[in-house]
């Protein structure tokens, strides 16, 4: 009989309760630990861990079933595109669902997770104590660390300035002059909330976006009706992605038009080429003359905002929606860090130096993360229960640099692109690689490749058994 290893998951949001979803399902003794009194993480709005960037109006851009984990389906009385009260619920109910809720360890945050040099992980908790893991999955998620410009937008303003994470209520925004700032999900909905409540919207942006609707002929667009209407499986990895992206851009421009219509920036890049945003609204404001569209800032002065095309506005409020840092405090930053939002991965879960580490969708899915979130889980099961061998360090490194490659030559430049991923792409791929994998496992006669060394997790139940490996 041998031990199998002990994990310990920092985070309960939507990443890290699938991953003990699965793992107790799998066999494998885990803790989890979570900062917060309830799980869902940035679903929960006003979340008391002061992590979650929900604003009181969010929905998701994510259809329904492109979110839903694959054996728990939202309910079907849930719109397409809920709200986030919904997607908070069905967080909670999956937790209760699959009996995982005694296994997350609640208001006890991860200080600090140092791995010894016998491969052990010391956890520190913030209440002071001090245990031990095999292993580590880390799912304290990347939407939470507020980047802002970089540098800072020279000049003084005499208004507030905030960070979108910072936005909850479209109240902060009523009677303002506001400036919003940058093309991605958050400065489309925050712009529409003002466009309602504000005396005057600008829209800033240092580039243009290809705005995609959340419908298409009545359908979510990121559901496979659209696929068999044109003619091909958009979400068909065997189909070279040059087709599946003109098809996507024809319906696109079919229904939408061109950017410059509107009044906003003709994009530099191609759709696909940009994380996606997604907008059934916006243009409509647009032509409501309810939001101005202006170029990016080019100083501030006073209450006056200054654009690069020598415009300026009065202004008493700058939204700064320019997206989040990847971040973890409880890593020596020496030890494992994303300067610049970029940690290369393997497949973007396993560490390529650091045995024992594992991350839960840190990546930036054209897709949701949830399903991805709970596939990768299986893989760390199976990598852990010694069905899954991981490849050679050399054929990792060539992989993860092709990987790099692709996604670079295809992508912005931009802090926002150092991990993008195609939703049906990666995890066709990911089922490949767990079954060749399974095939290296099967030779090496199912080794565990981490020993399990560390003891019982804090949670222990009767289900945690020492199995032969
Ligand atoms: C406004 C907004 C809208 C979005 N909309 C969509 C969408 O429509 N579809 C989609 O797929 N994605 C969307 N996203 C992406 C979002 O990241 C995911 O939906 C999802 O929240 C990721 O889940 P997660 O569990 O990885 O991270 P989080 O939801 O951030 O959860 C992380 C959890 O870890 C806990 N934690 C953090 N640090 C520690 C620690 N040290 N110790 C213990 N616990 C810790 C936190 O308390 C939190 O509960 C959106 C993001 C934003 C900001
Ligand atoms: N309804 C929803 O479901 C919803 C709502 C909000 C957010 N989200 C998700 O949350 C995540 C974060 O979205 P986000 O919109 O907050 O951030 P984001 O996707 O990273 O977008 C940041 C935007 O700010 C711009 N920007 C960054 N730095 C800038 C600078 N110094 N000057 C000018 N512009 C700058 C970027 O431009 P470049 O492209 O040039 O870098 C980009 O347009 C995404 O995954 C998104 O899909 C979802």
């Amino acid at each position: 009989m041998t031990q199998l290893p002990t994990a310990c998951i920092i985070g309960a949001g939507s990443s890290g309760i699938t991953g003990a979803k699965v793992l107790q399902e799998r066999g494998v003794p885990f803790d989890v630990y979570e900062k917060s009194d309830r799980v869902g993480g940035n679903w929960v709005f006003g979340n008391r861990n002061g992590m979650s960037s929900s604003y009181r109006t969010l929905h998701i851009n994510t259809s329904r079933e492109r979110m839903e984990y694959s054996d728990y389906p939202m309910p079907k009385s849930f719109p397409d595109f809920p709200h986030h009260t919904h997607i908070a619920k069905y967080f909670n109910d999956y937790v209760d669902r699959f009996g995982v809720r005694d296994r997350i360890r609640f208001e006890t945050g991860v200080a600090r997770a140092h791995r010894r040099d016998d491969g052990v992980w010391e956890v520190a908790l913030e209440g002071g104590e001090t245990r031990t893991y095999d292993a580590v999955l880390v799912a304290n998620g990347h939407h939470w660390d507020p980047r802002w410009p970089e540098p800072a937008f020279p000049g003084e303003f005499n208004g507030r300035q905030m960070h979108s994470h910072h936005y909850t209520d479209p109240e902060e925004l009523r009677g303002k002059r506001v400036v919003i700032l940058g093309m991605g999900n958050s400065a489309m909905d925050i712009a529409v909330d003002a466009s309602y409540v504000s005396d005057a919207v600008y829209l800033a942006a240092r580039r243009g976006a290809h705005i995609i609707p959340k419908y298409i002929s009545g359908k979510p667009i990121d559901q496979p009706w659209l696929q068999g209407k044109l003619g091909a499986r958009l979400a068909d990895p065997r189909i070279p992605y040059s087709i599946r992206r003109r098809l996507l851009e024809k319906a696109v421009e079919k229904q939408v038009g061109r950017m410059e219509d509107y009044g906003l920036p003709t994009p530099d890049h191609r759709l696909g080429q940009a994380h996606p945003t997604v907008s059934g609204r916006i243009l409509d404001r647009i032509v409501h003359g309810t939001i101005t569209p202006k170029p990016n800032i080019a100083e501030l002065g006073g209450d006056r905002v200054t654009f690069t095309d020598g415009s300026v506005v009065e202004a008493d409020l700058i939204v700064y929606c320019t997206g989040y840092k990847i971040t973890f405090p409880f890593f020596d930053e020496g030890f494992i860090s994303a300067p610049d939002n970029d940690l290369p991965l393997f497949r973007r879960v396993f560490h390529p130096e650091v045995d024992g580490v594992f991350f839960l969708s840190l990546l930036q899915p054209l897709g949701a993360t949830m399903p991805i979130a709970e596939a990768q889980s299986h893989w760390v099961a199976d990598h852990l229960k010694g069905e899954y061998a991981l490849p050679p360090r050399e054929d990792m490194r060539k992989d993860m640099e092709a990987e790099r490659r692709k996604m670079f030559d295809r992508y912005l430049a931009s802090k926002r692109h150092t991990m993008q991923v195609d939703f049906d792409d990666y995890l066709y791929e990911l089922r490949r690689e767990r079954r060749r994998g399974g095939d290296r496992a099967r030779a090496q006669g199912y080794r565990l490749p981490i020993p399990g060394r560390a003891g019982p997790p804090a949670t222990a139940t009767a289900a945690d058994s020492a199995v032969a490996a």
